[in-house]
C-alpha cells in the first residue's frame, strides 16, 4: 500500500485486527517514525482493546486485554543486543497471546518466532503519508 494517511492507516489497522486468528505473531519493521506503533494501535483496537488502554509490564513489553486475550505489543527498540531480549517472557507471551505484535524485531535477533506475517513500513516524500508492505 503507498501513500496512506493517518486515517487510511487506522482503517487498515483496525480491519486487520478484526480478521486475525486466534495466536497471531505480527512483526513490524521501519525506520523511526514510519508509523509502526500507529498501526499496532489500530491492530489492537481491531482485537478489542479499548482505545489508548496501555499498560506495561515491564520495559518492552506492553499488555493490552483484547476482547479474546491478551494482546501483546513488544518494542524491542531499546534492547542493546538479541541477548537482552531472552528475558522478556517469550514462553508467557506465546502461550497466552491471542495476538503478538513486535515493534523493531530485527533487534531481538533469533528470539522472535519464526512464521510471523512481516509488514515493512516508510515514510514518503509527504509528510503525511506512508508506504506500508507485506512482505
Ligand atoms: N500513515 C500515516 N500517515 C501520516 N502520519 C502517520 C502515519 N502513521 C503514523 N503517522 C504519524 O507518524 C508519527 C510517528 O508514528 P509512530 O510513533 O507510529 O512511528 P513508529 O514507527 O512507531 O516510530 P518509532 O520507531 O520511534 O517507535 C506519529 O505522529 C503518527 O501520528
Ligand atoms: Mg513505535
Amino acid at each position: 500500500m503507498r501513500g496512506v494517511t493517518l486515517e487510511e492507516v487506522r482503517q487498515f489497522g483496525e480491519q486487520l485486527g478484526r480478521s486475525l486468528a486466534p495466536g497471531a505473531l505480527l512483526l513490524f519493521e521501519g525506520e523511526l517514525g514510519a508509523g509502526k506503533t500507529t498501526l499496532i494501535s489500530a491492530i489492537a483496537r481491531g482485537l478489542g482493546v479499548p482505545a489508548g488502554a496501555t499498560s506495561p509490564t515491564y520495559g518492552l513489553v506492553h499488555r493490552y486485554e483484547g476482547a479474546r486475550g491478551p494482546v501483546f505489543h513488544l518494542d524491542c527498540y531499546r534492547l542493546k543486543t538479541p541477548e537482552d531480549a531472552a528475558d522478556l517472557g517469550w514462553d508467557v507471551m506465546l502461550s497466552d497471546a491471542d495476538a503478538l505484535l513486535i515493534e523493531w524485531p530485527e533487534r531481538a535477533g533469533s528470539w522472535v518466532p519464526s512464521g510471523g506475517r512481516r509488514f515493512f513500513l516508510r515514510h514518503t516524500t509527504d509528510p503525511e503519508r506512508r508506504d506500508i508492505e507485506e512482505r
